[in-house]
């Protein structure tokens, strides 16, 4: 288990046990923060499921494709820092990270 911090959009801090074998959304989607809509499910859709990283150790993510940049450009919270959670494997290496959920489009 490794430490994942979630802020969520009231601006408030909330530090879980993120399960490895998850994804970034799914951690934050199975621990109640129902703001993080994550409506297509993972499948790199809908947008629903933005997040900032504001901490943590980006050399551990993976590059963002093609596709999760064209549906953050759909977005109108999108900055230098976002990524689509569904498309962040969660592990070890990524132990502190710290993601602020969007604004809602
Ligand atoms: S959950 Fe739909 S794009 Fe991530």
């Amino acid at each position: 288990m490794a430490k994942l911090i979630v802020v969520t959009r009231d601006g408030s801090e909330h530090e879980i046990e993120g399960d490895t074998s998850l994804t970034v959304m799914e951690n934050i989607r199975d621990a109640g923060f129902d703001e993080l809509l994550a409506l297509c499910g993972g499948c790199c859709s809908c947008a629903t499921c933005h997040v900032h990283v504001e901490d943590g150790n980006k050399d551990a993510m993976p590059a963002m494709s093609e596709d999760e940049n064209d549906l953050l450009d759909s977005t109108t919270d999108r900055d230098g820092n976002s990524r689509l959670s569904c498309q962040i494997p969660f592990s070890d290496a990524l132990d502190g990270l710290r993601v602020r959920i969007a604004q809602e489009d």
